[in-house]
């Protein structure tokens, strides 16, 4: 299918109305799957259809010699057996390079990570830098992918300290610990998403986050499991702000993942005045799971975010920006620099998008400042960023552009395989 013919060009819809089941929590299932390929027995996983991430992670454990398969549509079952060197393709994927560089470092193997263009130009030091403390030999190619793993069977237990508060830099050192005898700990300067602590505790491994610590102490493994991936939180924050913003719109958004640590968006909507519930309804091995409603019709306020809040927005920062520039008045974001080794460049790439379609953008080094201005039609660069391209979808699609091309509407697929599917379906 041609981009074009995904997504012709998006223009402000009537109204936005329906129900919502979203693709499966990418966190919570590039984690399923590796914990499964090291657990003690088989393992059976349940989830929607997977975006390309997922997909990555899927294909770099079978290259491995995990096996799995789809044994049913949406039941993959897993087994972990003894693993081989390889060279492995993550793709798009900077949370399937840097989880399995620390699984990798507690396994006797040379395998080597690269990935897209994309990939390549984000930084692998500091995943590096940290698992050499194991007594892994990690390699990169000047700091970037590709990178070169040489693990040990019996890594060392080590205290780690992460310069940034990064979930996928702390779910390596903890897989790199599984291997290792005794205390693994990793202080973290700010708050993180907590699926690797919250299912690995459910797995049976001794792991436990306290304040700003998480401390593991092994040798341990997971044991196997059965999982049902619970909707993407991430991918709900489309719909969030579409109806957030859109006069006439009501969604509902069924068996979302509504783990505390992932949903500082909603807080969010709600300072900014949105009317905007959520009830969990259900666990999924450990994590929350339920139901999210919005409602569009409300005048937003702005605001001004930075710090912690900014750190447990990372994912969502592209769509908050194109809320706050639905809003007459100033808004601020601040403290976002980690912005700039996304997928692309995500500072610069919303800001000039914001600017092509009519919003009074200021670009800072760490944010933006964003306020209404004079809504525009528009070409949109993603840069190939499944974020970029969605919120730019979403700011079309809410009337904050007058319309929107994009140049690459497949890359959606990274995080969200459905989405103009969806999206068609909440404004037919
Ligand atoms: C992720 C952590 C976040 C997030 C990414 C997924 C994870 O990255 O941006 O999409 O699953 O651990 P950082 O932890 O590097 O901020």
């Amino acid at each position: 299918m041609t981009p074009a013919s995904i997504a012709p060009t998006i223009r402000p819809a009537a109204h936005l109305r329906g129900s919502l089941t979203l693709p499966p929590d990418k966190s919570i299932a590039h984690r399923a799957f590796m914990f499964a390929a090291l657990a003690s027995g088989p393992s059976a996983i349940t989830m929607g259809e997977p975006g390309h991430d997922v997909l990555s992670t899927i294909r770099c454990l079978r290259e491995l010699g995990v096996e799995i398969e789809e044994t049913e549509p949406g039941r993959w079952s897993v087994s972990g057996s003894p693993m081989r060197h390889a060279t492995l393709d993550c793709g798009n994927s900077g949370t399937t390079m840097r989880l399995l560089a620390g699984m990798l470092a507690g396994l006797p193997l040379r395998v080597t990570l690269d990935g897209d263009d994309s990939l390549r130009a984000r930084p692998m030091e500091r995943v590096a830098e940290l698992l050499r403390t194991t007594g892994a030999e990690v390699t990169t190619t000047d700091g970037h992918a590709p990178i070169t793993v040489v693990g040990r069977a019996s890594p060392a237990a080590t205290s780690h300290e992460l310069a940034v508060p990064s979930a996928q830099l702390l779910g390596a050192c903890v897989l790199a610990g599984l291997g290792a005898k005794g205390e693994t700990q990793i202080s973290v300067p700010g708050p993180t998403r907590d699926h690797t602590e919250r299912m690995l505790t459910w797995l049976g491994v001794p792991i436990r986050r306290a304040g700003s610590i998480t401390t593991l102490t092994g040798p341990a493994r997971p044991r196997g499991f059965e999982l049902e991936v619970p909707g993407d939180p991430s991918a709900a924050s489309a719909w969030l702000v579409a109806a957030a913003l859109h006069p006439d719109a009501e969604i509902r958004m069924e068996r979302v993942g509504l783990n505390p640590t992932r949903l500082a968006l909603v807080g969010l909507l709600q300072r900014m005045g949105v009317d905007v519930e959520m009830t969990v309804t259900e666990v999924s091995g450990p994590e929350p799971v339920g139901e999210i409603r919005v409602r569009g019709g409300r005048p937003l306020h702005a605001v001004s975010i930075g710090g912690a809040e900014v750190a447990e927005l990372i994912d969502e920062l592209p769509l908050v920006a194109i809320a706050m520039a639905s809003v007459e008045e100033p808004s601020e974001v601040r403290d976002a620099g980690e912005l700039r080794i996304k997928e692309t460049d995500r500072i610069s790439a919303v800001a000039e998008g914001l600017q092509r379609i009519g919003a009074t953008v200021e670009e800072l080094e760490d944010g933006w400042r964003v306020s209404r201005g004079t809504p525009a039609s528009a070409l949109i660069r993603t840069h190939g960023d499944h974020r970029i391209a969605i919120a730019f979808a979403i700011a079309a699609t809410a009337g904050v552009a007058a319309s929107v091309e994009l140049d690459d509407a497949e890359c959606a697929a990274v995080s969200y395989p459905t989405f103009w599917r969806d999206l068609a379906a909440v404004t037919a």
